[in-house]
């Protein structure tokens, strides 16, 4: 499985929108992986570590898609172990709590078995007062024994096609520029802007969608996603 995941880069394909590829997935994890429609599967050779063998079987390494009500406890299992109970505590917390992610935009990487290995959501947000809407993603987060596979990246390029094709204009986040930056954030057109609550601010980054709508924004950011309702599966 380790080396599945850490060949995924390396060999990643993109499923058609319509339905998952069956050529993408070996016949032991068809069936089960086939059922999830995956929006990308992410596959590896499967053979020595060396130069696959010709004609090794594929399997998928993991997949990405959208979350479902019943990933709710995984999700936040994985992120209690990848974080820790202080992320609970994060300024960025306060523009998730009570709201829905944005429609269409939360994901998770699964392994071959369908256990939850990777998280990321995205939240609608407004960028200070009557200004710009925006999405805030976070948290990211990968199973910590299947760090550096590649899950990170792929649910955070998915992520970023994802939110693009919806039309959206900006994502912003609080995270690591030296993490970030490969995916194209930068603190370059943050420096008007504030969080609600502490934060260090040269990891406020921002990617446009759309090139100039962070043109004079500024002011704190708010939350302007839909309200969590009693029997919502999101917290
Ligand atoms: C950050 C995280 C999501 C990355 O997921 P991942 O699947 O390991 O990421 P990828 O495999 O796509 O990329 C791994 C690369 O990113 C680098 N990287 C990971 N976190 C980094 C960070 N904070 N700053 C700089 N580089 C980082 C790794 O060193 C690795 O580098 P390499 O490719 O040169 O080996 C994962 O490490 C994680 O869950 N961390 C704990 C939760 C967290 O901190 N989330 C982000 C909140 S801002």
């Amino acid at each position: 499985m380790e080396y599945l995941i850490k060949s995924a880069l390396a060999a990643t394909e993109i499923a058609p929108s319509s339905g998952p590829s069956g050529e993408l997935f070996s016949a032991g994890e068809k069936a089960p992986m086939a059922a999830l429609a995956p929006s990308l599967a992410h596959r590896a050779e499967a053979g020595s570590r060396g130069a696959p063998d010709e004609g090794a079987a594929l399997a998928p390494a993991f997949v990405i898609l959208a979350e479902s009500a019943a990933d709710m406890q995984a999700r936040e299992a994985l992120l209690d172990r990848a974080m820790g109970p202080k992320r609970r505590k994060k300024s960025s917390e306060k523009l998730r709590r009570g709201r829905r992610p944005s429609e269409g935009l939360a994901f998770v990487a699964r392994d071959p078995s369908g256990a939850v290995v990777g998280t990321v959501r995205l939240w609608d947000v407004m960028l200070g007062e009557g200004g710009p809407a925006a999405l805030l993603l976070g948290p990211l987060a990968v199973e910590p024994g299947l760090k550096s596979g590649g899950i990170g990246s792929a649910l955070m390029r998915h992520a970023i096609a994802e939110a693009s094709r919806l039309g959206h204009s900006a994502i912003l986040l609080v995270g690591d520029a030296p993490y970030y930056g490969r995916f194209g954030f930068s603190a370059d057109r943050t420096g008007s802007l504030a969080m609600p609550g502490p934060y260090e601010r040269h990891r406020l980054l921002a990617l446009e969608l759309k090139e100039g709508v962070l043109d004079g924004a500024k002011g704190t950011i708010k939350a302007a996603g839909r309200r969590v309702k009693a029997l919502d599966f999101v917290a």
